[in-house]
């Protein structure tokens, strides 16, 4: 069942064309009246300069490319109001998406599913985006994200924005998982997680415990696979689809207290003795497994640490926005 996605434009983008409503570009009113003060002895000479630069300001902030908004477990788009504010205050204008599929329970579904689910809805979003596309994907929202851009080889991301989303996998008891599998413990979840039956739940398709790596290698069939770490026979193309993004940006921070550990979030994770190993330390990086060291290696991932953000806050958070997700909506 694939609803539409809901359509959170903010006005249309032609709007900005027509000079009644130009005054409502607050970048562009700055930057000119900066321009205007500085230059007022020069204004006669420098006229037809000062209408270049409102031409080429007006040209930017027309083509700020879309953005797509990728929800997490247990949300629906609903959730993100405060983050369609921000969006609409700093870059006036931008067409954003937030998917409206796989809500509240439904995001319980298998990730592959979800993948397709949120495939649909997104080719045709990116076609229409000639210069590409940026996502905000939140939480588990960061694995689909990721399974999308690996799978979808005439994919156009621009900015994959990955906000506290456990790209290593997650090990660690939360109030989520205490609601769903009461009688279960951390230590003891890879019974139900590691079977057939489990990886029907998303949670199990990225559920990573150090303690039974043999079976999370033989029964993960989302991460263990994203990952190339059990053999995948299109990690080639994966790996591939996936570099065509410009920028991965990595948000996360220590006082999450859902993402287990935090650092799942920066791709670190723990080693069998539960000491958590960086990113650099990872074999998939090492081993370039599914184009995470050549992402590196070229400047493409950009990570932010913030504290005192605890993980339902993360997108609406307006520092959060501001310092981590704003600059790269261009
Ligand atoms: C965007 O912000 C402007 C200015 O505050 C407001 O008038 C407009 O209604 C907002 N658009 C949306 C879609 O929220
Ligand atoms: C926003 O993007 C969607 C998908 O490409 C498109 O259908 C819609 O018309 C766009 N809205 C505006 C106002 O440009
Ligand atoms: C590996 O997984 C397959 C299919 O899920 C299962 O039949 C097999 O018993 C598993 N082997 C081990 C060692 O867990
Ligand atoms: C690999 O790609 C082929 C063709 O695109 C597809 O049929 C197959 O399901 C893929 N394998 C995996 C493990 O995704
Ligand atoms: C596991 O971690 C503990 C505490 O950090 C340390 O004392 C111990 O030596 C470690 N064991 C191994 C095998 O790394
Ligand atoms: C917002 O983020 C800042 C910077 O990380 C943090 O200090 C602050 O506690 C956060 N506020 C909330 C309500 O999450």
């Amino acid at each position: 069942m694939y609803a539409n996605a809901k359509d959170f434009s903010r006005g249309e983008t032609e709007s900005t064309l027509h000079p009644s409503t130009i005054t409502a570009n607050v970048d562009f009113q700055l930057a000119g009246g900066r321009i205007m003060r500085q230059r007022r002895g020069y204004i006669g000479v420098l006229a037809p300069f000062c209408v270049l630069v409102v031409f080429l300001l007006l040209t930017l902030t027309a083509s700020y490319k879309p953005v797509i908004v990728v929800h997490g477990l247990f949300d629906s788009p609903s959730d993100f109001g405060i983050l369609l504010d921000y969006i609409n205050e700093t870059h006036p204008g931008t067409n954003v998406t937030v998917v409206d599929l796989f809500d509240r329970t439904e995001s319980l579904k298998p990730l592959w599913m979800q993948v397709e689910g949120f495939k649909r809805v997104m080719y045709p979003i990116m076609q229409n985006a000639v210069n590409g596309v940026h996502l905000i994907c939140y939480s588990q929202g960061g694995l689909i994200c990721r399974g999308l851009v690996s799978t979808m080889p005439d994919h156009n991301v621009d900015t994959f924005i990955s906000l506290s989303s456990p790209q290593m996998g997650q090990y660690g008891d939360t109030k989520y998982l205490k609601w769903l599998f009461p009688q279960h413990m951390k230590s003891n979840l890879y019974r139900l997680c590691y079977t057939q039956l489990g990886q029907g739940f998303s949670i199990c398709n990225y559920w990573n415990d150090p303690h039974h790596r043999d079976l999370y290698l033989n029964n993960s069939n989302f991460l263990a696979l994203l990952n190339d770490e059990k053999l995948n026979p299109n990690a080639t193309t994966w790996k591939k689809n996936l570099l065509r993004i410009r920028k991965m940006v990595l948000i996360g921070g220590p006082d999450d207290g859902v993402i287990m550990p935090w650092q799942s979030s920066m791709f670190a994770f723990y080693d069998n003795n539960e000491t958590v190993r960086e990113m650099k330390s990872q074999l998939v990086y090492l081993e370039d497994t599914f184009g995470l060291k050549t992402l590196d290696a070229r400047g493409g991932i950009v990570s932010y640490i913030m504290p005192g953000v605890s993980h339902t806050y993360w997108h609406s958070n307006r520092t959060v926005f501001e310092k981590c997700v704003a600059p790269w909506l261009t």
